[in-house]
């Protein structure tokens, strides 16, 4: 099969598939209790597609040159049977790297469970090691101790390499960035930085809330110095460097200050069931009609292939220019 192009020739590798629109935190860069209160509509049981209808779009990605396929959410373990659908996924033909981000509150409930449906590997999300710091971002009352238990069941379960991402805002948790690293520093865990950055329209994102990823590695590096060791493929959005003395690695992802669209092989599918070639897109493609409309899998595919081939966003390398007015998907919605 000919590798599929996008129109800046970039092929579709990854896919990112939203479970569910639904998290147990309300981390306030993501889901504010402002807007994601009581009253907020969340999408209804039969609005998300079904394991069956997942596992279709996960085939039919796959015939299309997709290897690598990751659940996210909302929060994906708050899904139901999830390992069901892990199970399911692991047995398509083509998927090579299987995995999930999770926020790790539920992870020692699930681990073992996860495992043995075929899950690889994990990432999971922690902000601070300082609980009242981590509390005032999660805003969920959970503390640092059962997301660091979390992390520690998935390596009991076998479930490697583990990776730990932390969102940095100035200001917020930045005076905490080298004891993160530090807690991970030779434990195998690879830590990245992640810019905060501007998706959807609820988290009043400035620009001088971002913590430039290099000012972080300069940080660490100025306790322990690194060594970049570049991009393990392409289209990988973290830039990873080694502590010299050979205690492991750390990763930045620097989506604002240096973006990486050129090399962007990812597509996501929100948990309805819309395709959206970029994390900042306004609107996606309905794939649920496609799928409930009694389409066969030729027909899926030649419509996702079409959108593909379409495609031409590089929207973080725009950003200075973006359209002010048009309205963003929220990350807990596109599964960031
Ligand atoms: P690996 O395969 O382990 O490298 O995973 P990953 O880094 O692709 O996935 P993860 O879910 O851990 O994402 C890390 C951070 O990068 C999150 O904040 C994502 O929102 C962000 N991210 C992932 N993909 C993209 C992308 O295509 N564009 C932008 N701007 N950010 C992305
Ligand atoms: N900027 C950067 N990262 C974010 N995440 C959620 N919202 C944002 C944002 N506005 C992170 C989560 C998780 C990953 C999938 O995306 O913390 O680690
Ligand atoms: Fe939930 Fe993750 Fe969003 Fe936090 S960042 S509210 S854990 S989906
Ligand atoms: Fe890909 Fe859009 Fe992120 Fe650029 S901004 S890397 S095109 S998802």
């Amino acid at each position: 099969m000919a590798t599929m192009l996008d129109r800046l020739a970039r092929p579709l590798q990854d896919l990112r598939i939203s479970l569910t629109d639904r998290c147990n935190f309300r981390c306030t860069y993501c889901m504010p209790k402002e807007v994601f209160g009581p009253g907020y509509r969340f999408l209804g049981r039969h609005e998300v597609l079904t394991f069956e209808e997942i596992e279709r779009v996960v085939r039919t990605f796959a015939s299309l040159g997709a290897t690598k396929v990751r659940l996210t959410g909302g929060e994906p373990l708050v899904r139901r049977g999830v390992e069901d659908l892990v199970a399911r996924l692991s047995a398509v033909d083509g998927v090579a790297d299987l995995t999930m981000t999770t926020n790790g509150s539920l992870l020692r409930q699930k681990a073992a469970a996860l495992a043995a449906a075929g899950l690889r590997r994990i990432t999971v999300s922690l902000d601070s090691l300082d609980d009242a710091t981590f509390q005032a971002m999660n805003d969920a009352g959970c503390g640092v101790a059962t997301v660091i238990d979390g992390i520690e069941a998935a390596l009991e379960a076998g479930l490697a390499p583990v990776k730990v991402n932390a969102v940095v805002r100035r200001g917020v948790n930045e005076d905490g960035v080298v004891a993160l690293a530090e807690r991970f520093r030779g434990t195998g865990v690879t830590i990245r930085f992640i810019e905060y950055m501007d998706v959807g329209e609820s988290n009043g994102w400035r620009l001088d809330e971002v913590v430039p990823a290099q000012e972080i590695v300069d940080r660490i590096g100025a306790v322990w110095p690194l060594e970049p060791v570049g991009r393990s493929t392409p289209g990988e959005v973290a830039a990873r460097w080694r502590y010299s003395d050979g205690s492991g690695e750390i990763g930045v992802i620097s989506s604002v200050t240096q973006p990486f669209c050129g090399a962007c092989s990812r597509a996501r599918i929100s948990a309805e069931g819309k395709l959206y070639t970029c994390l900042f897109a306004a609107d996606g493609h309905d794939l649920r009609a496609i799928l409930r409309s009694g389409a066969d899998d030729a027909e899926l595919a030649d419509r996702i292939r079409a959108i593909w081939l379409r495609r031409s966003d590089r929207y973080s390398e725009l950003r200075s220019t973006a359209t002010p007015g048009v309205r963003k998907v929220e990350m807990s919605h596109i599964g960031g």
